[in-house]
């Protein structure tokens, strides 16, 4: 399967910060590749490179074939971008912004106008269709903008956190739709901070910070990266903590963690079910009380923690306009 996105050795500098320092990138055809990263790891401004709006100062990148500075012009008529903040015009109608796009994209008036119609249902944006888009809420302009990207169906989407902004529904509903597009043969570069997303999504995941890449891989294989199995055990009062952790140890297959805070003790397990049953066993012989135990498998939380150093939700709050 060709790539069809390539990135090798991506710099951009402002000033003294290296927004992007070294990014390599390789999407087969018709995957989705999601960029995670903590705020200013160089997400947007890898997005802005693909698409042709900023020059990289070092490196090449190509998308469809196209190098994204020598053959910028032809590039963009095979991709389609919705960005971090919606690009909608306010004084146009939902359904003029899209047609709008349609015929930037030389769809023809009437093909143009079909297609608007057909995304505007889909973002359950009909009833606000004739409207201008000057009394949209945030989420309703993020969904009118993520319709642009969709109008020409272009083989190679951009989509910088899609989802910031919308509630729950509309969120599963551009899942669905992103879902559809790759299925149907449409490479997907998105950037996300929702792990959860990622992990939906994405074929492959890259985890970026400063300006690379600091770790590729399916979501089951950067959470292998990060460990195996915890048994996670609360108690019901402190006294019991030390006694707890000494009748546990021999199970341990890494080091045992105390958080005396949370009357937790964390297990590094080999053995999953088994190790929880049996450190449950031990307890109660000991006569320890238990007020809460399970089995916790490494999560995208976790690769990010363990990668990066941040957590993944430490992300500040931005409204979508
Ligand atoms: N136009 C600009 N001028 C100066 N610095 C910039 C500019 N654009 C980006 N930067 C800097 O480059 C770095 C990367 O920014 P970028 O927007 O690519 O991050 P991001 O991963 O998209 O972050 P976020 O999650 O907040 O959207 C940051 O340190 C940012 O401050
Ligand atoms: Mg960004």
């Amino acid at each position: 399967m060709p790539d069809a996105i390539t990135a090798e050795g991506l710099v951009k500098k402002y000033g003294e910060v290296a927004a992007l320092d070294g990014m390599e990138l390789a999407v087969p055809e018709g995957t989705v590749l999601g960029l995670l990263g903590p705020n200013g790891a160089g997400k947007t401004t890898t997005v802005r490179i693909l698409t042709t709006l900023l020059r990289p100062d070092a490196g090449h990148a190509t998308v469809a074939g196209f190098d994204v500075v020598r053959d910028a012009a032809r590039l963009r008529a095979h991709i389609g971008v919705s960005g971090q903040y919606a690009a909608v015009d306010d004084h146009l109608t939902g359904a003029e912004n899209l047609e709008m796009v349609g015929r930037l994209y030389h769809l023809g008036a009437g093909h143009s106008r079909r297609r608007a119609r057909a995304l505007l249902e889909r973002f359950d944006l009909t009833e606000a269709a004739d409207r201008p888009v000057q009394g949209y809420s945030g989420g309703m302009r993020r969904r009118l903008d993520l319709a642009g990207a969709l109008v020409a169906a272009p083989p190679v989407l951009f989509l910088d956190e899609p989802t910031t902004g919308l509630d729950p529904r509309a969120r599963i509903g551009l899942w669905d739709v992103i879902a559809e597009l790759v299925a149907e043969g449409t490479t997907v570069l998105l950037t996300t901070q929702y792990l959860e997303e990622a992990d939906r999504l994405a074929d492959r995941i890259a985890v970026v910070d400063h300006g690379r890449v600091i770790a590729l891989g399916t979501a089951d294989e950067l959470k292998h990266q990060v460990g195996g199995e915890r048994v996670e055990l609360s108690l019901a009062d402190a006294a019991g903590l030390e006694d707890a952790a000494r009748t546990l140890a021999p199970l341990a297959a890494g080091d045992l963690r105390i958080d005396a805070a949370a009357l937790q003790v964390t297990i590094p397990v080999a053995d999953g079910v088994a190790a929880l049953t049996r450190a449950l066993g031990r307890l109660a012989a000991e006569r320890i009380t238990v007020r809460d135990a399970g089995l916790r498998r490494p999560t995208l939380d976790d690769v990010f923690l363990s990668l990066t150093g941040h957590q993944a939700d430490e992300k500040t709050e931005e409204s979508v306009r």
